[in-house]
């Protein structure tokens, strides 16, 4: 066979932990791996009657080739949504439709990172986007975290000490992995931080509309949209089918992601556009998303109450108020990558810590999803992950089964539903 020469980029790609979450676990196997949203939020019941219609009678346009930058009344729907939502109204030309906040990650990229420049994320980040950083061959530096989100004065000491990122790349609430959101009082910090050194933020809301309880605090392009990109979804709020999403922001770099999108996909599948547009202008959201909300919460108060059940001593997890995930961490001698065969013969699947990281980190810790399996299912997952623990585990080997029932009141006892 051929030896064929891949480019180098091919090898700055990482492992393929994102493949394998995106192909899904084998049968009988409770995965809590993806970021995948809840089929039973997807708007089933509206769908087939407004693809039909658009279809019918809106075919030159949601089945044509789009602007580059998003079909016009779907901009204008976006703009006046952010305004809705955000209490900022972005100008025509501070807003794009996109096909995805992967792809507004991608676009940045072209848009900003020569080889060599310098990114900061928070430790740990999102996956997708350090592999996208990566690819870029950008000098990606982390800046430490604590139960509160980006910690801020980390990011200043970095910047008073010289470093002059392209930007900072921040998912500020319920962030992927740790489900952490960052407070009010960080956020103005780190605009006032940016803006001082002048800094682009480039802010990833992929769950920001999926809070339980239905509030949510001022994005940071609200608080500061002269320095701070947005890059917003619709896969979480609709469904990720559509790949669709928004960047907002400064106008000469909308105007840089606008030109780069000539270089990925041109334009954004119209269909999709159309379907969002209508959906969104008949109240869609409003009617659905509450829901989603309630599906989310409850699936997270099941979880919680599984791993304080099931957990011993000396694991650890977030409490995410809204969004799909949860960041374990293990006792220090285990490793969450050599315990996964053994997890996954037990019938458990997550995602490990380490490709959360830019080099070091994460050894101890994984990812949990708590959006896509049934209550009774996130149960029986964290009963089987518990076992895998105590038997790996020296430091919890000899503890009673449970030790945490006896902090717990009974009726924190997980119910199958
Ligand atoms: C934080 C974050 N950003 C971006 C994405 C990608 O979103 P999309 O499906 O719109 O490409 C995800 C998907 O899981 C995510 O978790």
């Amino acid at each position: 066979m051929a030896d064929f020469a891949f480019a180098r980029r091919t090898r700055l790609r990482g492992g393929d932990e994102l493949t394998a979450i995106l192909a899904g676990s084998p049968p009988g196997v409770l995965s809590m791996t993806g970021g995948f949203p809840n089929p039973a939020t997807f708007p089933t019941d509206e769908l087939g009657e407004l693809a039909a219609r658009l279809a019918l009678e809106d075919a030159a346009v949601a089945l044509q080739y789009t602007p580059c930058a998003g079909i016009e009344s779907v901009r204008e729907y976006l703009i006046d949504r952010q305004e809705q939502l955000q209490g900022q109204r972005p100008e025509r030309a501070e807003l794009i439709v996109t096909s995805g906040g992967m792809e507004c990650i991608a676009l940045m990229c072209q848009a900003l990172i020569d080889p060599g420049d310098t990114v900061a994320v928070e430790a740990p980040s999102y996956l997708g986007a350090l592999m996208a950083f990566a690819a870029a061959e950008a000098d990606v530096v982390a800046v430490a975290m604590d139960d509160d989100g980006l910690r801020v004065d980390a990011l200043a000491e970095r910047l008073a000490a010289g470093a002059r990122p392209k930007f900072v790349y921040t998912i500020p609430e319920y962030q992927n992995p740790t489900g952490r959101t960052l407070p009010l009082d960080r956020r103005r910090e780190l605009v006032e931080l940016c803006r001082r050194y002048g800094v682009l933020i480039f802010e990833d809301v992929a769950y920001r509309e999926l809070s339980f309880d239905g509030t949510s605090l001022p994005s940071l392009w609200s608080l500061a949209p002269d320095v701070v990109l947005q890059a917003g979804t619709f896969s979480k709020s609709f469904f990720p089918g559509v790949r669709l999403g928004w960047a907002v922001g400064p106008r000469d770099v909308v105007a840089e992601l606008a030109a780069a999108k000539q270089n990925t996909d041109q334009c954004a599948g119209g269909l999709g556009q159309r379907l969002v547009e209508e959906y969104g202008r008949s109240g869609g959201f409003e009617r659905h998303l509450p829901d989603a909300r309630a599906i989310y919460a409850s699936h997270w108060a099941a979880l919680s109450a599984a791993l304080g059940w099931h957990m011993p001593e000396g694991v650890e997890w977030t409490e995410p108020t809204g969004g799909f995930l949860t960041w374990l961490t293990l006792p220090e001698e285990l490793d969450a990558f050599a315990i996964r065969p053994a997890a996954v013969a037990a019938g458990v699947a997550y995602v490990p810590g380490p490709p959360f990281h830019v080099r070091d980190g994460g050894r101890n810790a994984l990812r949990l999803s708590f959006s896509h399996l049934t209550e009774t299912e996130l149960e029986a997952a964290v009963g089987r992950l518990a076992a895998v623990v105590r038997a790996n585990a020296t430091s919890v080997q000899g503890m009673p089964l449970a030790t945490r029932r006896t902090s717990r009141s009974p009726d924190e006892r997980p119910r199958a539903r």
